[in-house]
């Protein structure tokens, strides 16, 4: 029986196990000093290390224009009308000739950078003017705005690049320069086309002055031709000072969760809007002027600059494991828009081209684990990383309909990556919905397959998730994990969030057979959302954090590898009551969760008599307050928790807040 000899975290203890087994683990393989052990009762189940953590999708530009800290809009001029009607290859840039100068702009295909990067920028000067009436610079260039603005600080340092080649017989002067809108200019560099190949020239600029809307103009000063493409400004200052690096503000706030895990890069952006918009990983590693950009299927431009690379990079950062989805082979059956008439839009790769993608497949676990002279980890050895990445865990597919094709594919696959690399556990899919026909016949098929974890994915009402909160008590243990990849209650306030932690109460209580939980969406642009509810808001410049990320951080931040389940009774009856008791065994912190959904306050009582001698006092953390409570961009800490030092006793009764989640840490004496 497969799931008999699965493995969890570090415990790596045969997962359901007997009594005399668990016990065997708990005492010997948990990394308990004697002292505790002796202290603390040998009695609980032991659950996924793993339990909570994020899932990333580009969707409501979380990716370009949010996390990746690039700074420019169609830096490559890739950008096309399949994307945004109006959208073309000069979108965001703007022609600019000041000085009664005059020449010629024009997007080519003849000779770019990299066959992967196919347009780019000509510019002809024809005349600079030198009119005694004119003040300022003169000449003929560009200007770009970013992302609806580029956000510039004081004093901060801004790396500059551009590749580009001199076309015309003499070399060309150019400026690179940001300005205030109104023209002001903040910081200049000056840079010399003097090469007739593609040549990456660099360069820093200092803002003297912070502003929200500064642009980037590159004003060819002398005349000439020459072409342009990748043109990219970046902050020095990214997370962890990484080149094409994240956004350090929010990245940091996912820090900040602690995160066991990040799911990338979706979602429905894996299996694509048809076969030719799937998410291939091999375009998105290397060179950024070398990947294949494309468009994001959730109607906007993807640069693939972040890519694989910084995916795994930014996992290791934060001490979270990566978990990449790669498509089954097939596209979202809603490809097309073919949701408005029931989704019957998946196309599937030919069979004569399922050699070639299995290998893909394959090849990614060489890029991540193999070594650095191995073909593929020798390009991730040559981005600047020689040890693996330790990947883990694969998702095969995205809630994809469960049609033969989907099946043949997708059985393929999963015994190829088996049989060549049984120490990576493969995660299946089982549809878009908690129950229905995908979902029931995509357990069947997990089951008959034998597949170790099954992503679930729901969105619902807050009502839904309180009222299955025991959903995952009558799970059967012998059959797969399940990866809870997607879930969210439709709504960002307190009720909602309120909601989803009585739901992850549940999680933790059957953390033996949940494995991994992840909320979504996690990141989200404002003014552009193409879905609603989402963890984590942000513009140019803040980031609103909303009660269901407290939850989920608070949840994440106090995992536990064993649960209690005697130490609160709470009847299933009380539905907007729920509460857990884990222990941590890297501390051998007990955490306690208490969650009272209601109205008004209620008292709780703990009975953790059978502990040994715990410490008389406890940190603690409440979130709470009104049921319609939201955070905003204006007030964005309504809703935060709040700490405090408080007593405990091995008996206790605590009064929980109406709309509420308190979390108290228990040290032991
Ligand atoms: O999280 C948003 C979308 O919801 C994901 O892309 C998809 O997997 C799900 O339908």
């Amino acid at each position: 029986m497969v799931n008999s000899v699965r493995k969890f975290g570090a415990c790596e203890c045969t997962f359901r196990c007997t009594a005399l087994m668990f016990f065997f683990c708990v005492s010997v393989f948990q990394p308990f000093s004697a002292q505790t052990q002796s202290k603390v009762r040998q009695a609980g189940t032991p659950i996924s290390r793993e339990l909570f953590g994020l899932f990333f999708e580009d969707i409501n530009y979380s990716a370009d224009g949010g996390i990746y800290a690039e700074l420019i809009q169609n830096r490559s001029f890739e950008y096309s009308p399949t994307e945004q009607r109006e959208w073309h290859p000069l979108s965001f840039w703007e022609y600019l000739s000041p000085g009664f100068s005059y020449g010629q702009i024009s997007i080519e295909t003849k000779d770019p950078v990299h066959t992967n990067n196919p347009h780019y920028l000509l510019l002809n000067i024809e005349h600079v003017g030198h009119e005694e009436q004119h003040s300022g610079p003169s000449g003929v260039g560009i200007r770009n705005a970013g992302f609806d603005g580029i956000v510039i600080k004081k004093g901060e340092r801004y790396n500059f690049s551009v590749f580009a080649k001199q076309v015309s017989s003499s070399p060309v002067a150019v400026s690179v320069s940001l300005q205030t809108h109104k023209g002001e200019i903040l910081a200049e560099e000056k840079i010399s086309i003097n090469s007739p190949e593609w040549k990456k020239y660099t360069g820093d600029l200092v803002a003297r002055e912070a502003t929200d809307s500064a642009k980037l103009v590159l004003l060819a000063e002398t005349t000439g031709t020459i072409a342009l493409d990748v043109i990219s400004l970046f902050p020095e200052h990214t997370f962890k000072n990484r080149p094409n690096g994240l956004r350090a503000d929010l990245a940091q706030v996912l820090a900040d969760m602690k995160p066991r895990f990040i799911r990338f890069p979706g979602g429905c952006l894996v299996h694509g809007d048809g076969l030719g918009n799937m998410y291939r990983w091999k375009n998105a590693i290397g060179p950024i002027e070398q990947r294949v950009e494309q468009r994001n299927i959730w109607g906007y431009h993807q640069t693939a600059g972040l890519g694989y690379f910084e995916y795994f990079q930014f996992c290791e950062d934060i001490g979270a494991k990566p978990v990449p989805v790669l498509p089954a082979a097939v596209s979202c059956q809603n490809s097309g828009g073919t949701w408005r008439i029931g989704g019957t839009g998946q196309r599937a790769l030919p069979l004569d081209e399922m050699d070639d993608y299995v290998q893909e497949v394959l090849d990614l676990i060489e890029w991540a684990n193999g070594p650095p002279t191995s073909r593929w980890g020798s390009l991730r050895a040559a981005a600047g990383h020689p040890e693996p990445f330790n990947l883990e865990y694969i998702g095969i597919g995205n809630e994809d309909k469960i049609t033969p094709e989907f099946k043949q594919r997708f059985k393929v696959i999963y015994d190829a990556v088996r049989a060549k690399h049984p120490e990576i556990t493969i995660i299946g899919t089982v549809g878009p919905f908690p129950d229905g026909e995908d979902f029931t016949k995509g357990w069947e098929y997990a089951d008959a397959l034998k597949v170790p974890v099954i992503d679930e994915h729901y969105y619902k009402e807050p009502q839904w998730f309180i009222n299955n909160q025991y959903r995952y008590d009558g799970y059967d243990r012998d059959k797969a994990h399940v990866y809870l990849g997607e879930y969210a209650s439709w709504g960002n306030k307190m009720h909602n969030a309120i909601a989803e932690a009585i739901y992850m109460v549940g999680l933790e209580r059957n953390g033996d057979v949940v494995r991994m939980a992840s909320y979504a969406p996690l990141l989200a642009k404002k003014g552009r959302t193409q879905w609603k509810t989402d963890l984590i808001f942000f513009d140019n410049k803040a980031i609103c954090l909303t009660p269901n990320y407290y939850v989920q951080q608070l949840f994440s931040l106090n995992q536990g590898d064993v649960v209690f389940k005697d130490v609160f009774s709470i009847a299933p009856a009380d539905s907007t009551l729920a509460a857990s008791c884990v222990r941590e065994s890297s501390s051998g912190d007990l955490i306690l969760k208490i969650v009272n959904g209601g109205k008004t306050q209620r008292d709780v009582k703990a009975d953790l008599t059978s502990f040994g001698r715990i410490s008389a006092t406890a940190e603690q953390i409440v979130l709470s307050g009104d049921a319609d409570a939201e955070n905003t961009f204006e007030n964005p800490t309504k809703i935060s928790p709040v700490r405090s030092t408080v007593k405990v006793q091995k008996a206790f009764s605590y009064a929980a807040p109406a709309m509420s989640l308190t979390v108290i840490r228990i040290k032991f004496r």
